[in-house]
């Protein structure tokens, strides 16, 4: 199995993975949150949740056996014991936080090697899920304006042009397209929505995208 083939999970974010996140927000982003904001977001804020596409780390979890008497010798006397979990890669990140009666997402990027695979899409659409299960009436974002391949994924997931926010972006004065979900709870809306995953869960198993199972957060 090579790694874009590997299967992609689900799970909350914790404070032990803010390094590999800050690394994949550098990668994607012009500016990052230093450790201290991610650590406020895990830790304090109530209305915040962060999650992870993780997949095995096919690489870490099978190195090569060690040679040697006493690396024969430590797995004869350790042969039975259980095999510590495989290592994990983290292949993507969304942030939600939920308002009064809107989830908003602050942040979503995928590992640059492993894009285009559908993480980004899995990641959208757990969060929608979260929002709707919170009572939330709509999900709302902001996107650069020149950001077409996030627009591209979110208009997939049915968020439409509401507004612009002129010079949002402090780094270079880009204005921010606000997008936003129609109601959650609108039928037309959750049909859309379940053709959608079972458009996902076709492509896992024909296996032109990643094994992506269903969402365990
Ligand atoms: C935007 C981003 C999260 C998409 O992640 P991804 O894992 O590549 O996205 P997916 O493979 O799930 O793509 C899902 C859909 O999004 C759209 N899309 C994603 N990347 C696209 C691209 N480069 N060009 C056009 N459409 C694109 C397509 O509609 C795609 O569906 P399709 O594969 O059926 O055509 C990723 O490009 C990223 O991390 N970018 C940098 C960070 C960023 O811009 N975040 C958004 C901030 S608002």
């Amino acid at each position: 199995m090579n790694a874009t083939a590997a299967p992609i999970t689900l799970r909350p974010m914790t404070t032990a993975d803010i390094p590999r996140v800050i690394e994949i927000e550098r990668q994607s982003f012009p500016t990052t949150w230093p450790v201290t904001a991610y650590k406020q977001e895990l830790e304090q804020n109530q209305l915040a949740r962060y999650i992870l596409a993780v997949m095995p780390d096919t690489a870490a979890a099978s190195p090569p056996p060690a040679r040697g008497l006493r690396a024969r010798l430590r797995r004869l006397l350790h042969r039975g014991q259980s095999v510590p979990a495989p290592a994990e890669r983290i292949a993507g990140y969304l942030g939600l936080w939920y308002m009064i009666d809107e989830a908003h997402i602050v942040a979503v990027a995928t590992d640059p090697a492993l894009r285009r695979r559908g993480i980004g899409e899995l990641l959208v659409a757990e969060a929608l899920e979260l929002a709707r299960a919170r009572d939330a009436q709509t999900v709302t974002l902001e996107v650069r304006v020149s950001n077409t391949a996030a627009q591209a994924l979110y208009e997939k997931y049915g968020f439409r042009r509401l507004g612009l926010r002129k010079r949002y972006y402090t780094d270079n004065n880009e204005d921010a397209l606000i997008m936003t979900t129609p109601e959650l709870s609108d039928p037309a809306y959750q049909a859309r929505l379940a053709g959608l995953r079972r458009a996902r869960e076709r492509r896992a198993q024909e296996g032109d995208r990643n094994g992506v199972h269903v969402p365990a957060c």
